[in-house]
């Protein structure tokens, strides 16, 4: 990348339902360097085709479904956005694209896209690992990041506490066993019958219901790692709903907000214990389950208390887009298009 100060960067996003693609400008500290800090990021456009309403009637994401939807929004969201940024292909410097992880038919769709915009337009191509690109959304807040960082990314497939060491070096430090945070809001939901994604219909309904009602499981609160577990908080409320005699929408409230409060008991205490034995300054959050208000609030009060810097995403940029992408490749080498491939399973 040639070292001036304004790059614009095109990022696509097509992992899992969110056909998302934006335009953001980076400005580097002087005309001589790539180096930025946190702030300098400007979206100049985001746009996010949600297929939420497409998936919502089978419970979950329909992978094969997925793919063809992309297939339908992936170049009108690209037009879009260029559209409303106002920018002509020519004044772009860099593509950045999701390649992992992810459900493989999806991410083709947005990989062959770029790797074709990218030869076309003749730009430089960089592939994006999604993980790192929903921890880099927290350099979109436009507050500076002191380091080392603790960061959570709570997702629909992932739960992972990574030690940001700078801008660049990250440590995976724990990860759940089983279930993603996410993906049991979603379950949860789905045993209580009121719908999908889990995750924003579970905090709605909470805030009727009260948090103490029930007493549910905080598997691995107290463990003596960074790894978290959330499938026996799953299975301590199916057991509690298989005893109940009725389940009415005062119960139902009851439930989510107990399930919720447990669930987000053990994130925020397993990040403040990782804070302090990395003796962090800054925490940050990031992924679907960090829109979560509860969350964020709980999250704020504790690394506060403790003296510790706090950022947050705004919440339409926790759940999947592709501002995110295109600042994770800011901090990433292009790679020749004849070369980039998807990996379903890229680990962070
Ligand atoms: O990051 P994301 O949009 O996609 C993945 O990469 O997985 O995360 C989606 C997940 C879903 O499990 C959804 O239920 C959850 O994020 N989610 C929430 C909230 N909004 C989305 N979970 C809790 N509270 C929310 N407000
Ligand atoms: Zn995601």
């Amino acid at each position: 990348m040639s070292k001036k100060n304004k790059t614009i960067i095109l990022g696509i996003e097509s992992s899992c339902d969110e056909t998302a693609a934006a335009l953001v400008k980076v400005e580097a500290d002087s005309p001589r360097s790539t180096r930025v800090v946190a702030g300098r990021f400007k979206i100049l456009a985001g746009v996010v085709a949600s297929q939420i309403k497409i998936h919502q009637k089978f419970g979950g994401v329909v992978p094969e479904v997925a793919a063809r939807n992309h297939v339908k929004n992936i170049l009108p969201v690209v037009s879009q956005a260029l559209a409303k940024a106002k920018i002509k292909p020519a004044k772009i410097d860099k593509i950045a694209v999701t390649t992992g992880p992810g459900l493989i038919t999806s991410l083709m769709v947005g990989t062959e896209t770029a790797k074709v915009l990218a030869y076309a337009w003749k730009k430089p191509i960089c592939s994006i690992n999604h993980l790192k690109a929903h921890l880099y959304a927290n350099w979109l807040t436009g507050e500076k990041i002191k380091f080392p960082a603790i960061c959570l990314i709570v997702s629909g497939g992932h739960t992972d506490l990574i030690l940001v060491k700078n801008q660049t070096t990250f440590k995976k430090i724990g990860q759940t066993i089983d279930d993603a945070a996410g993906e049991a809001f979603d379950k949860v939901a789905q045993l209580l019958k009121i719908g999908y994604p889990g995750g924003p219909i579970i905090s709605q309904l909470a805030k009727k219901g009260n948090p103490k009602a029930f007493n549910f499981a905080r598997p691995m609160i107290n463990s003596d790692n960074f790894n978290f577990s959330f499938s026996g908080l799953k299975t301590s409320v199916l057991y509690t709903v298989q005893k109940l005699k009725k389940i009415d929408p005062k119960i139902t409230a009851d439930l989510c907000a107990s399930f919720q409060q447990a669930a987000i008991d053990v994130l925020t205490s397993k990040t403040m214990k990782a804070a302090i034995n990395y003796q962090a300054k800054t925490i940050m959050i990031s992924g679907g389950v960090a829109a979560n208000k509860l969350l964020r609030q709980t999250m704020e009060a504790k690394a506060k208390k403790a003296g510790l810097n706090f950022l947050m995403p705004d919440s339409a940029l926790c759940t999947d887009n592709a501002a995110m992408i295109a600042v994770a490749g800011y901090f990433t080498k292009p790679t020749a298009w004849q070369k980039l491939r998807v990996d379903p399973n890229w680990e962070l």
